[in-house]
């Protein structure tokens, strides 16, 4: 096996497997932002992706593959793709408790109080370090001379300083895909912990955010707990300087246009269309997650049908929400308060001919893309985002749908000058924002879509690609 000159690090890689009802295994593709962005770079002979194998079927192909290699197990689908086969009590440990419900909550603002750091944490939190480990142990083994190791968000913040201890010719990079939380935040981490995640991060050369707002707040928790020095460029730590850079990701136009234009989204579409008829849709597409804020955009659509009763009648709110981490308990009972409320609304409002709101908890992406395209209006109100992608991709597909847009979203940098900006805590103001979306000229809407595509694709994942391998020459 030759040594790889580039390696991509992720929790979730490229493939993942599923047993369908004859028993038979197929491979998937891994869903996310995440995978899209990395995915060009894996037909490339010298790259490997390194990620964790996520349930049982993945743990049992990975263990037979040799060398973990799933590409020389009879699995090329992904490119060449090492998968660890980490103990299922340690990615539990590792995923759901502390990458998914502490760091995911903290980063997000909505980590609430008191969080207990309690003996059981605290083993959680040896499993992140023991799945930080398996990972280093494994590219330590697998990197060519000076490879350049591409690490990918908070399931991964200790990995670069251990693959920098163990192999400091490595030139090592970490992009953070969630926004950063503010130091009054991350200060709440146990101390120890909250100094482990900055050190463990400055083992990187370079450190990549989406937008200037999650860069500065990480510059400032490592001044306010590592006593860090900073200049323009980045951090220092004791005699080290690691580089802080922005590299908001885009949409690669082509490939989403050509799979839009496929004959199941457009089964879908003519589908839906049927269904709803005559009227308005406000859409949303979201993985179904407390900070997505999904619950108070059902909230504001509600008090949108009662101030403007206008609406009865015309407007369906269409609200995709496909599964996400549903053995974390947050998100199971998220789920079911987004289903409950989707529900008050129909009682309340709903006639014969017409439900108000059409919620879908299942994961159907020709659907996802319809939905899009049909949209009037796209709401993406989330709590707080790293970036957002799918208002990218829905600026991409739709005619001329207003964008409704959180301030708090990543996106909202370069998006903003051409959607309604709303304050995601805002019901009020946010159906205000609905309302004046449904009733805005044409003219209006024609003028912020130009803006909005322009906007989106400003920076394809291969160009947000090469700069972060650019950033490690
Ligand atoms: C976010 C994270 C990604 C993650 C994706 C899907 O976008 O930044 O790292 O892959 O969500 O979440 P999941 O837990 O299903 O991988």
């Amino acid at each position: 096996m030759a040594a790889a000159s580039i390696v991509i690090a992720s929790n979730r890689g490229p493939i993942g497997f599923r047993r369908d009802a004859g028993g038979e295994v197929t491979a998937a593709r891994g869903g996310g932002g995440l995978v899209s962005a990395m995915a060009g770079l894996t037909t490339d002979e010298s790259t490997l992706w390194v990620c964790a194998a996520l349930s049982d079927l993945d743990r049992e192909i990975a263990a037979a593959a040799p060398g973990r290699r799933l590409d020389l197990g009879g699995h090329p689908e992904g490119g060449a793709v090492a998968m660890l086969p980490i103990p299922a009590d340690v990615l539990d440990g590792a995923y759901n408790s502390i990458a998914n419900t502490t760091l995911w909550f903290l980063h997000h603002h909505m980590a609430g109080d008191p969080h207990p750091y309690d003996e059981m944490w605290h083993r959680n939190w040896a499993s992140y370090v023991a799945y930080n480990t398996a990972f280093a142990d494994a590219i330590i083994v697998a990197a060519a001379d000076d490879a350049r190791i591409l690490v990918q968000d908070y399931h991964l913040a200790l990995l670069p300083a251990m693959l920098r201890t163990r192999r400091p010719d490595l030139r090592i990079a970490h992009f953070t895909h969630t926004p950063w939380a503010a130091p009054a935040v991350f200060t709440t981490l146990p101390l120890e912990v909250a100094t482990d995640v900055l050190a463990g991060m400055l083992g990187a050369d370079s450190l990549g955010f989406h937008t200037p707002r999650w860069a500065a707040e990480f510059v400032g928790c490592c001044v306010q707990l590592l006593g860090a020095e900073t200049d323009d460029g980045g951090v220092w730590h004791g005699d080290r300087h690691t580089a802080v850079r922005v590299h908001p990701l885009g949409v690669d136009a082509a490939p989403l246009l050509a799979r839009a234009a496929e004959a199941d989204v457009t089964e879908r579409r003519t589908e839906l269309a049927e269904a709803i008829g005559d009227c308005k849709i406000i859409a949303r597409v979201d993985r179904t997650e407390p900070s997505k804020n999904i619950a108070r955009g059902l909230e504001a659509f509600r008090d949108l049908l009662r101030r403007h009763p206008e609406h009865h009648g015309k407007v369906v709110h269409l609200a995709l929400a496909y599964p996400s981490r549903q053995d974390v308990p947050a998100y199971r009972e998220y789920t079911e308060l987004v289903a409950s409320l989707a529900s008050d609304i129909n009682d309340e409002f709903g006639r014969d001919a017409w439900t108000p709101v059409r919620l879908a908890v299942r994961d159907d992406y020709p659907r996802s893309l319809a939905t899009m395209q049909l949209a009037d209006v796209l709401l993406i109100n989330p709590v707080r985002d790293g970036m957002n992608l799918v208002a990218k991709e829905a600026a991409l597909l739709t005619d001329d749908a207003v964008l409704v847009l959180s301030t708090e979203a990543g996106a909202a940098d370069e998006l903003g000058p051409h959607s309604l900006l709303v304050d995601p805590f805002d019901i009020t103001g946010t159906a205000d924002a609905l309302h004046e979306a449904l009733t805005m000229p044409a003219a209006e809407r024609a003028r912020r879509h130009v803006g909005l595509t322009r906007a989106a694709t400003a920076t394809p994942p291969q160009v947000w690609l090469r700069q972060q391998l650019d950033a490690l020459e």
